[in-house]
């Protein structure tokens, strides 16, 4: 079903960019689940390893953090991030977090933090191979692990029903043009197949009236997402782990999930608050401060939202108001 035969699965080619990536509400995550010497946490979404580093900076020779990541190039940069750190590194959904832990003899049950940062990294939005972004032309992947034999945007672009492409650009890209795009996508194919970034951006466009081709955000940003989500199973991995989440945490662990919009950020409010094995420890979301959002953009849309497993022990304290 893969159109296109993957990557070196040893990492990104010497030609790509460094790590361009910038952690999000890095502070704010490291002063939530509190880390200390000897703690044992998770790092679900390692990515260029920012947030795992920063964490086992602080768990010191007797702790560990453990990374996991879908994509073997991303890997490649945590690891040359957490070089000399109390670090492991697994290729692996974080849906699979408790097999994962379990290999490396670790018991459910006794991990002291895990943080999530959700959706994709500015490095491989930056690798134009990859399929990512709607900025440059490159082929249309868009799988966060490209040695698996999942299907790629583009074999979905082929193989899918208008219906069915309709009904995912509108679910997961809250896209009002759904079935215009969708006939629109059907209407190309049919006359040869969409395989690159620039003809799916530039199709989807034409679909918007000029004078609303060129506004703040770019009508692709939607469909995009959209596929991305698709191809990646993203909301069921997220589902599995939410539910997985309370039995992975030790007694007054936490776990920190930063999401990017309001599909995952439901998901994440809805499981912390229904879960009573969990009490939730940020009312509001936290979000990212003005200088934050000055130097990086992307943390605009971030939310962070804590929960606690219950314990019967006193609490580690919490932050209680907004760092200045
Ligand atoms: C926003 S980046 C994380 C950046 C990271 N916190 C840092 O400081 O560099 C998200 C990462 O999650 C990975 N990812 C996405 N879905 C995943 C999943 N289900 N399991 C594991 N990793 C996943 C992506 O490949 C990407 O590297």
């Amino acid at each position: 079903m893969t159109s296109q035969p993957p990557p070196d699965p040893a990492g990104p080619p010497p030609e790509r960019p460094k790590a361009v990536h910038r952690p999000v509400l890095l502070d704010e995550v490291v002063d939530w689940l509190a880390p200390r010497e000897g703690s044992v946490l998770v790092d679900g979404t390692a990515g260029a390893g920012g947030h795992t580093a920063a964490l086992a900076r602080r768990v010191g020779p007797t702790g560990r953090v453990v990374g996991f990541d879908r994509d073997p190039a991303m890997l490649q940069l945590a690891r040359a991030a957490t070089e000399g750190l109390p670090v492991d590194l697994v290729h692996a959904p974080y849906s699979s977090m408790r097999e994962g832990l379990e290999s490396l003899g670790i018991a459910p049950g006794t991990i002291d933090g895990v943080v999530l940062d959700l959706g994709l990294s500015s490095d491989q939005l930056a690798w134009r191979d990859r399929g990512f972004s709607f900025g440059t032309d490159g082929p249309l992947d868009m799988r966060f692990d490209p040695t698996s034999d999942r299907p790629t945007a583009a074999d979905l672009l082929a193989e899918m029903s208008a219906e069915d492409l309709a009904n995912a650009i509108y679910e997961y890209g809250e896209e009002r043009l759904s079935r215009r795009i969708a006939r629109k996508i059907v209407e190309t194919r049919d006359a040869g197949p969409v395989t690159t970034t620039a003809q799916l951006a530039d199709l989807v466009r034409r679909c918007y009236p000029p004078k609303q081709r060129h506004g703040p955000i770019d009508p692709a940003t939607r469909v995009f997402q959209a596929l991305r989500i698709l191809v990646n199973d993203e909301l069921a991995h997220l589902d599995a782990i939410l539910a997985e989440l309370p039995e992975i945490l030790a007694p007054g662990g936490r776990a920190a999930i930063i999401s990017f919009h309001s599909l995952e950020d439901r998901r994440v409010k809805w499981a912390f608050r229904n879960d009573d094995r969990l009490s939730v420890l940020t009312k509001k979301p936290v979000t990212a401060t003005a200088e934050e959002t000055a130097v990086n953009p992307r943390a605009r849309s971030a939310k962070l939202r804590v929960a606690e497993r219950w314990s019967n022990q006193e609490p580690i304290p919490t932050p209680t108001s907004p760092r200045p």
